[in-house]
C-alpha cells in the first residue's frame, strides 16, 4: 500500500520555495484605475511601458460608450454558449467587420488570441499530421499542437531553410502545418513571412499566422503582417487578438469560409465555451472602426517606438533584434533583470522583468512596449529612469 504524505500538494510549496531562493516569486502589482499611460500601479503613479494596449485604446471614450450602450441594450451576458444558445448579432456583426479589415471570406470569434490559436490548431491537425513551428512561437500554439497529437518539429527562430528542411522531411504525413507568431511577443521581432508562405506552398503546407502583436500595428491601419507583405490570399490562417492594440478582449481567426464554417463545428473552445458578452463585442467593434478612421494614431506608436527605442539604444542597452513597439532591455541574468525592473520601479517607471519559462534561460529581460498615448516628456522620463537604474546595476 503506498502511504502518501498529509499533505498532497506539499510539492506545490517546495517549488515555491525555490522560485523564492532565485528571487523568481511574485504577484502582479495591483492596478487601480484604468490602463493608461501612466497608470496608478501598488498606489503609485507610474510611467506604464507594461500593456499591450498600443493604440492607447483600453480607456477610450468612443470603446466606453459603446461596451455601455450594448449593455443597456443587450444586456451582460450572451446566455451560454454560441451553438447552443445561438449567435448574438453583434457579434456577428464584428466579426463582419474584421473579415473587411482583414480582406478575408471570414473571420469566426473566439473568447481570446490564446484560445483561437490552441483551438484552431487542435482542430485542423490530428496524430498522423505534423505542425513546423518556430521556436518562439506563443505557448497557445505549443498548447494547440500538444492537444492536436500531431508530431512537433521546431526550427530555430526566423531560420527559414530550417523551416524547409522540416517541411520537406514531413512530405509523407497527410497534413503539415507551417505557423509563425507575425511579432514575437518576448523580442518583437517580424517573422520572415514572405520566405516562409513560399516554402509552405513549395511544400503544399497549410500556412498559419498568430498576428496577436502585429494587429493594429503592421499594415495598412493596422491590418497586420499580411497586409504588410502583401500576402493576401496567400496565408490559410491568420489569427489576431481584439486584447492589445483594440483594447479590450476577445480573440479571431481569419481566413475561407470553409475554415469557419469547420471549425465553427469543430473548434472546442467555439463548442465548449460561452463567448463573451455583447459590451465586448461592441467596444471591439468600435475600436475596428476607430483604428480605420483616425489615420494618426498607428503613426504616433511608431514615432513613439523609434523614439523610444533609440533613447535605449543610444544609452548602451541590448535591445536584441526588436523592428516592433515591443523593446526587450536584455540582460541575461533572470534576478538582475527583475532588479532592474524594482530599480525601474522605484524611479517611476513600471517595466515587467521577465525570465525563464516565458523567454529562454540566460535571456532574462525587462520588456517595454510604448503606446500611441505615451507624450514625448513620458518617454523622456523613462529613458531617464533607465538610464540610472541602469548605471546603478552596472549593466550599462
Ligand atoms: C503572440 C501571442 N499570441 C497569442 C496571445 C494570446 O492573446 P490573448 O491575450 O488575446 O489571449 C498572446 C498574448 O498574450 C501573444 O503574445
Amino acid at each position: 500500500m503506498v502511504i502518501r504524505t498529509s499533505n498532497p500538494l506539499a510539492y506545490l510549496e517546495e517549488e515555491l520555495q525555490d522560485l523564492r531562493a532565485r528571487g523568481l516569486f511574485r504577484w502582479p502589482r495591483l492596478l487601480s484605475g484604468p490602463q493608461e499611460p501612466v497608470a496608478t500601479y501598488d498606489g503609485r503613479a507610474v510611467i506604464n511601458l507594461c500593456s499591450n494596449n498600443y493604440l492607447n485604446l483600453a480607456n477610450h471614450p468612443r470603446l466606453k460608450e459603446a461596451a455601455q450602450r450594448a449593455i443597456a441594450d443587450l444586456g451582460v451576458g450572451p446566455g451560454a454558449v454560441r451553438t447552443i444558445a445561438g449567435n448574438m448579432a453583434i457579434h456577428r456583426e464584428l466579426e463582419e467587420a474584421l473579415a473587411r479589415f482583414k480582406r478575408t471570406e471570414s473571420t469566426l470569434l473566439f473568447q481570446s488570441g490564446f484560445s483561437a490559436n490552441a483551438g484552431t490548431v487542435a482542430a485542423v491537425l490530428g496524430k498522423e499530421d505534423v505542425i513546423v513551428s518556430d521556436e518562439l512561437n506563443h505557448a497557445s500554439i505549443i498548447d494547440g499542437a500538444r492537444l492536436s497529437g500531431a508530431a512537433k518539429k521546431i526550427y530555430p527562430h526566423r531560420d527559414v531553410e530550417a523551416a524547409r528542411r522540416l517541411l520537406r522531411e514531413s512530405q509523407g504525413a497527410p497534413r503539415v502545418l507551417l505557423i509563425t507568431d507575425g511579432v514575437f511577443s518576448m523580442d518583437g521581432d517580424i517573422a520572415p513571412l514572405p520566405d516562409l508562405v513560399a516554402a509552405a506552398e513549395e511544400f503544399g503546407a497549410i500556412m498559419m499566422v498568430d498576428d496577436a502583436h502585429a494587429s493594429g500595428v503592421l499594415g495598412r491601419q493596422g491590418r497586420g503582417t499580411v497586409d504588410h507583405f502583401n500576402l493576401h490570399g496567400r496565408v490559410h490562417i491568420q489569427v489576431g487578438t481584439l486584447s492589445k492594440a483594440f483594447g479590450g478582449l476577445g480573440g479571431y481567426v481569419a481566413g475561407s469560409q470553409v475554415l469557419a464554417d469547420y471549425l465553427i463545428h469543430r473548434a472546442r473552445p467555439l463548442l465548449f465555451s460561452t463567448s463573451y458578452p455583447p459590451s465586448v463585442a461592441a467596444s471591439a467593434l468600435a475600436a475596428v472602426r476607430l483604428v480605420q478612421e483616425e489615420e494618426g494614431i498607428i503613426a504616433r506608436l511608431w514615432e513613439n517606438t523609434r523614439f523610444f527605442k533609440e533613447g535605449l539604444r543610444r544609452l548602451g542597452f541590448d535591445t536584441g533584434g526588436s523592428e516592433t513597439p515591443i523593446t526587450p532591455v536584455i540582460v541575461g541574468d533572470e534576478a538582475r533583470a527583475m532588479h532592474l525592473s524594482d530599480r525601474l520601479f522605484e524611479h517611476g517607471v513600471f517595466a515587467l522583468g521577465i525570465a525563464f519559462p516565458t523567454v529562454p534561460r540566460g535571456k532574462a529581460r525587462v520588456r517595454t512596449i510604448v503606446t500611441a498615448g505615451h507624450t514625448r516628456e513620458h518617454l523622456d522620463r523613462a529613458l531617464d529612469a533607465f538610464a540610472r537604474a541602469g548605471r546603478e546595476l552596472g549593466i550599462i
